[in-house]
């Protein structure tokens, strides 16, 4: 009688243990935003919400699930915190897994976490790819810690190659976001991993503040037919908020793809060196953000900067609209763009 009792008390705190074999698994409430275009699902059933847990626990790629309460449709998704929708968010909730584990260890972390508890964290994307704890794929939501930070937070990574941490992503097959922004903004960060977003100023130095050597990636892609390019820099690196987020940067490299040319620290235009700017705090003496519409390392000169990559796609003028001067000149067809970097610690010591 007694043992029964225990039975049924186990059952019930692991409930979905007692339905999907031996394991149990913990989902957290997050959010649900109107962002993307068209989400892509991994699977999508009528039914409970505790079914729809269950459901996931049971589906090999699943972290993250929607629940609309009005309709009772539950939709499966893969990595990520937050749920990024099409359509109205009235009356949907969203969970994010938080792990799934059997009586020994886990099987199934959020990405980014690992260990048999899911106890630990990746530092960055480099780290992931390093350790080999991460799917090897080219762009996926992540959560990581940075050394010396007590808070988890998600990131856009590539896990292929060398592992790439994403500073900034901007795509037109997403909705518009406003770059336009404060410097507090500019220092968090905003936007959403999986649209468009900028990592922020203060999660960049604690990832940075670590490792002396960081490669820097420009990625441009423009026109009809579609073209695109890469740029390289080399000893990245980004002061903290009492330097203003100063920039240092020490080379360019030759083996970077045309027409990516370097439109950061070439000559008299070089912004290696320069406090971040945003319209309510403008270090460049010559309303830079104003006018650019967007924050960024400007140069204290009325040039303000060879490059706008966080300006609007349609400016109401070219020095507002995104481009990329050299050697992309002035158009401002842009496609995408995207700056993200990896550690390569050993081969370029600190300058
Ligand atoms: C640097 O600027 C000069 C002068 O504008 C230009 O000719 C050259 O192509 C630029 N270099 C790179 C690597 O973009
Ligand atoms: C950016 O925002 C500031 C503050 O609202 C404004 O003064 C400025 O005109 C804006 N710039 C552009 C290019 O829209």
């Amino acid at each position: 009688m007694k043992n029964l009792v225990r039975t049924v008390i186990t059952l019930s705190t692991f409930f979905v243990a007692a339905v999907v074999g031996n394991r149990y698994s913990k989902f957290l409430q997050t959010k649900v935003f109107k962002e993307l275009e068209s989400p892509s699902i991994l699977s999508e059933k009528m039914g409970l919400l505790l079914g729809c847990n269950k459901l996931c626990s049971a589906t090999v790629d699943c972290r993250r699930i929607l629940y609309d309460k009005e309709t009772n449709l539950c939709s499966l998704y893969d990595q990520g915190e937050h749920c990024l929708i099409d359509e109205d968010v009235t009356d949907k909730v969203c969970y994010r897994l938080q792990y799934i584990c059997g009586d020994v260890d886990c099987e199934r972390c959020p990405i980014g976490y690992y260990g048999d508890k899911c106890q630990h964290v990746i530092e960055d994307c480099t780290d992931g790819a390093q350790k080999n704890v991460v799917p090897k794929i080219k762009g996926i939501s992540s959560f990581i810690r940075p050394l010396n930070s007590l808070r988890v937070i998600e990131v856009w990574c590539d896990f292929k190659f060398d592992g790439w941490t994403f500073i900034l992503t901007r795509d037109v097959t997403n909705p518009e976001t406003n770059f336009n922004r404060t410097w507090k903004d500019y220092a968090n960060g905003f936007g959403h991993k999986e649209a468009n977003h900028w990592l922020g100023l203060e999660n960049l130095h604690n990832i940075l503040q670590n490792h002396p050597s960081i490669k820097l990636k420009m990625f441009i892609r423009y026109g009809s037919p579609e073209r695109s390019g890469t740029g390289y820099y080399h000893g990245f690196y980004v002061e903290d908020v009492d330097d203003n987020y100063r920039l240092s940067i020490s080379s360019f490299d030759d083996k970077t793809s045309a027409p990516v040319g370097d439109s950061l620290i070439n000559g008299s235009y070089s912004i290696n060196g320069r406090p971040f700017s945003t319209y309510d705090r403008d270090y460049s003496n010559n309303d830079c953000p104003g006018r650019f519409g967007s924050g960024w390392w400007f140069l204290d000169d009325p040039v303000c900067s060879r490059a706008n990559v966080n300006g609007r796609r349609s400016g109401d003028n070219f020095e507002s609209t995104w481009h990329w001067l050299d050697n992309l000149g002035y158009r401002t067809d842009l496609l995408r763009l995207t700056m993200k970097f990896t550690r390569v610690d050993e081969e370029y010591p600190i300058p």
